[in-house]
């Protein structure tokens, strides 16, 4: 079938949509929700069977959904309504949740059902429930409905259901306003899971109006002031609530053209007067038998330049315990997702911070390969982009969680080059022949795909919750193989060949010659680029990587799929 996907922004949960219907051989293009006319331009340049909405803030024209079926997904269970459902979801402490596929028509979230799915509700923000979750739900619900499509079925009244329809308005700051004095420690994360990562919960701290992000339990910190600031932590604030604390990890002034950063960076005065106490470890590494593990989540998978510099010790440290293999950890909504663009951003000079942090990303990914005393994992979970998926193959192997989504490509961040020793890497595991059309592509990648590309070497068949056990339990079934030492010892003779053809410290200075360029040289499209992905400035089009009813020649039109 052909599908065209109407959507507010090419998000993660159209990603993954993305990949699962181009991998059953349906044709599938994108449009941007930019006005009606272009919407109405893209139906008729693509002519599509059907029409999904994976991520829409707002309604389809009837033009469009008159002329053919217009598939809507909502976070939300049968007859539930409203633009802010996961939000109201977490709020209200629901114990399971929904997603339902409905068929556009004049009232928003109000069409005949074609597919659902319930799931439990996990004590998580709102962004990894629908990284997760939701996102899991969504594709069976959409494959479902495609299905019956297929077969001539039909939908059916949410009343019809047994549901009575519930609509419910979008959440306001006041919805979700803390209450120090009164809102417990589990109320407080609640109200802050709701609002992650946008728009967050507007409060005070330091006398400063703000946005809360990244909240999580603080334990072991004496009593304090409801509301207060008590401690410090990484770039995380402490805040005692009336029965505990919680640590604040990210806040965004309330002013026009303010960023997200850690707490402790926007408010680096007031915390310099803050007791150090145990915070969420960003870094942690544990052993068990001869493997090694090394846990790293950052906020969002962003690494900025201390962040690369203290992996890269925790690194040279696990490397140099008696281990056999290394597994390193990423977040399990977000692996890595390479520099970290905001604090890029909010540096007094970025070129000279994206120059800094480029360097802290190679030396950390060069030590990880020149690791040659035993054999290293990436263990994927989560999504990767751009130098996040080359830290990953920096890696002897990369396993990959089934539902996982990569991002091999920088050109989207304005033509960025990219480092992370991916000139290197990216021919040695999937073929010079594919290089150019990986790069280029600029598109999401599933598991399958990842793994016929050599981007990733197994494919870890579990959900969100069996993955850190099942990678367990494979590490040490590898460590304890018999061969594990011929393997470690070809390994080393492999770099030693590779470093004899071709030195990797040629492989970076090409590499951040051009990254040189792209920081400090005459074209902005990197510093633009960057800007406007970090103020979330809405797209003015479609990329044409994405809006393939829009190639207009047949070198435009990508063949990745149809190739490989
Ligand atoms: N630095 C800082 N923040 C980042 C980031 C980065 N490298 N990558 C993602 N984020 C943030 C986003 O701003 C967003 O923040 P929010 O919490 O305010 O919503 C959050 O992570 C999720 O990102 P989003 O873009 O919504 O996720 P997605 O699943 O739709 O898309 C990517 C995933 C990887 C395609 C996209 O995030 C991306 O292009 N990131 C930049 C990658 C890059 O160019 N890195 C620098 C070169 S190495």
């Amino acid at each position: 079938m052909r599908i065209l996907f109407l959507c507010h922004s090419f998000n993660s949960l159209s990603q993954r949509l993305f990949v699962e219907l181009g991998a059953r051989g349906h044709e599938v293009s994108v449009e941007f929700d930019i006005n009606d006319a272009v919407a109405l331009e893209a139906v008729e340049l693509f002519e599509p069977n059907i029409i999904v909405a994976p991520f829409l803030k707002r309604a389809i024209p009837r033009a469009i959904w008159e002329s053919r079926i217009c598939l809507v997904v909502h976070p939300g269970p049968v007859g539930d309504g409203g633009p802010s459902a996961l939000d109201w979801a977490i709020l209200n402490a629901e114990a399971d949740w929904g997603v339902t596929v409905l068929q556009a028509q004049d009232a928003l979230d109000a069409g005949p059902v074609w597919a659902h799915r319930r799931f439990i509700m996990r004590d998580a923000p709102k962004s990894s429930l629908y990284r997760h979750e939701v996102t899991e739900a969504a594709v069976e619900a959409v494959l479902e409905a495609i299905g019956k499509i297929v077969q001539g079925g039909k939908p059916a009244g949410a009343e019809e259901m047994g549901a009575v329809p519930v609509w419910r308005k979008g959440m306001q700051q006041k919805d979700r306003a803390i209450d120090w004095t009164h809102d417990d420690t589990d109320t407080v994360l609640r109200k802050i899971a709701s609002a992650d990562g946008v728009p967050g919960v507007r409060d005070e701290m330091f006398g400063e109006a703000v946005y809360l992000h990244d909240a999580h339990r603080a334990g072991g910190l004496p009593a304090g002031q409801p509301g207060t600031a008590i401690a410090r932590s990484g770039g995380a604030i402490a805040r005692a609530t009336r029965d505990g604390a919680v640590w604040i990890g990210h806040v965004r002034m309330a002013k026009v053209k303010a960023i997200k950063l850690p707490a402790t960076h926007v408010f680096a005065v007031e915390a310099e007067s803050l007791p150090q106490a145990d915070g969420q470890a960003e870094i942690h590494y544990e052993e068990a038998g001869s493997v090694g593990f090394l846990n790293f989540r950052f906020h969002n998978g962003a690494m900025g330049t201390e962040a690369c510099q203290l992996l890269l010790e925790a690194w040279r440290k696990a490397a140099a315990r008696p281990t056999r293999l290394i597994v390193l950890c990423g977040g399990s909504d977000h692996w890595a997702n390479g520099l970290n663009l905001n604090l890029i951003e909010a540096a007094a000079s970025p070129a000279d911070e994206s120059w800094a942090n480029i360097n802290a990303m190679d030396d950390l990914a060069e030590a990880v390969i020149r690791t040659t005393g035993k054999i290293v994992v990436s263990a994927v979970g989560g999504n990767a982009g751009a130098g996040g998926v080359f830290l990953a193959r920096a890696a002897d192997e990369v396993w990959l969680r089934k539902g996982a989504i990569l991002n091999p490509h920088y050109k989207d961040m304005g033509n960025l080059y990219g480092s992370e020793f991916w000139t290197y890497l990216l021919p040695r595991h999937a073929g010079t022949e594919n290089v150019e059309r990986i790069a280029a592509a600029r598109l999401p990648m599933g598991a399958e795909e990842a793994a016929s590309l050599g981007l990733a070497n197994k494919i870890v068949d579990t959900g969100r919750g069996g993955f850190d056990a099942a990678v367990r339990g494979m590490a040490l079934e590898f460590a304890g193989r018999p061969e594990i030492g011929a393997l470690i010892e070809a390994k080393a003779r492999r770099r030693a060949d590779d470093e004899a053809a071709k030195p990797l410290a040629a492989y970076r200075a090409e590499e951040l010659d051009r990254m040189r360029r792209n920081f400090h040289g005459f074209d902005p499209s990197y510093h633009i680029a960057r800007h406007n992905f970090v103020h979330k400035v809405a797209k003015s089009r479609t990329p044409i990587t994405i809006a393939r009813h829009r190639a207009t020649t047949r070198s435009m039109q990508p063949e990745r799929r149809a190739a490989s």
